[in-house]
C-alpha cells in the first residue's frame, strides 16, 4: 500500500514565534485527534528546521522537510544548503522542482536531476513537483508537459532510487489563486503520471509511488480530491499556515 502524505509548504512565511506556535498546535492536534495512517511533513524555511524538529520530537507520523537543497555535495557555495547538512539535522524530506523555484530561480530539469540525486544519496525523500502553466493547459499539452518534467529529471534514476521519490502534481494556475483543479482534473493527471511511471519502471513501482496534489487545496475541497484513486495526499501552501485548516486536510481521507 502506498503512503498517504500531507505536506505543508510554508514557503517564505512564519517568524520564529509563529513557526513554534503553528508546530506545537499541529503536533498536539495530530496526537489528540489520534490521526493514523497519514504521514504529515512540515516544510518550513531553513532556520526553522532545527527548532521545528525539536518540537516534533519523536511524534510518530510527523516528519520535517526542507523546501530546497543544493545540487552540490559540499564546498564553497555561499548561501546554499546541502542535502548532507539537512540529513544531519534529522530532515527526512525535501521539496524539489517547485514551480516557484523553476520560475523565479530558473531551476532547469537538469539542475533538478542533480538535486534529486543529492537528496537520495543522503537519505532524503524528494517531493518532486511538476505541473503546467495556464498557457500550456489552454493549449492542451498539459499531460505531455508533466510527463516530460518527470522524464527529464527522474528517469535516469535506478528503479531502487526512483522508488524513494514522492511526486507532487501542482498545476501552476491553481497555486495561491484559490482556483483548484477539480478532483476529476487532478485524477486524470495523476493517472497519466502513474501510467508514465509504469512505462519506465513497471506497474509495481508505479503503484507504490505516492502522488500528491497541490494548488489551493483546503479543508473544503480536500475530501473530494483525496477520494480519487490516484490522489495520495496533498502539498499544501496557504492552508498549511493555519493549524486547524491543515489538520482538517490531514483528516480528509
Ligand atoms: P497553495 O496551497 O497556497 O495554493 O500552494 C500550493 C503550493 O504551491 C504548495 O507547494
Amino acid at each position: 500500500m502506498r503512503k498517504k502524505i500531507v505536506a505543508g509548504n510554508w514557503k517564505m512565511n512564519m517568524t520564529y514565534d509563529e513557526g513554534q506556535k503553528l508546530t506545537s498546535e499541529i503536533v498536539n492536534m495530530y496526537k489528540d485527534e489520534a490521526i493514523q495512517d497519514v504521514a504529515v511533513v512540515l516544510n518550513p524555511p531553513f532556520p526553522h528546521i532545527h527548532p521545528v524538529k525539536k518540537l516534533v520530537g519523536d511524534t510518530a507520523g510527523i516528519y520535517v522537510g526542507a523546501q530546497n537543497c543544493s545540487d552540490k555535495e559540499a564546498g564553497a557555495f555561499t548561501g546554499e544548503v546541502s542535502a548532507k547538512i539537512l540529513a544531519s539535522f534529522g530532515v527526512n524530506y525535501v521539496i524539489l522542482g517547485h514551480s516557484e523555484r523553476r520560475e523565479y530561480f530558473k531551476e532547469s530539469n537538469e539542475l533538478l536531476a542533480a538535486k534529486v540525486k543529492q537528496a537520495i544519496a543522503n537519505g532524503l525523500t524528494p517531493i518532486f513537483c511538476c505541473g503546467e502553466s495556464l498557457e500550456i493547459r489552454t493549449a492542451g499539452t498539459h499531460e505531455s508537459n508533466v510527463k516530460f518534467q518527470l522524464t527529464a529529471s527522474l528517469f535516469d534514476l535506478s528503479p531502487e532510487d526512483f522508488s524513494k521519490v514522492v511526486i507532487a502534481y501542482e498545476p501552476i494556475w491553481a497555486i495561491g489563486t484559490g482556483k483548484t483543479a477539480t478532483a476529476d482534473q487532478a485524477q486524470e493527471m495523476h493517472a497519466a503520471l502513474r501510467r508514465h511511471i509504469a512505462s519506465k519502471y513497471g506497474k509495481e513501482i508505479a503503484n507504490e509511488t505516492s502522488i500528491l496534489y497541490g494548488g489551493s487545496a483546503n479543508p473544503g475541497n480536500a475530501k473530494e480530491l483525496f477520494s480519487k484513486p490516484d490522489v495520495d495526499g496533498g502539498l499544501i501552501g496557504g492552508a498549511s499556515l493555519k493549524s486547524r485548516d491543515f489538520i482538517d486536510i490531514v483528516k480528509s481521507f
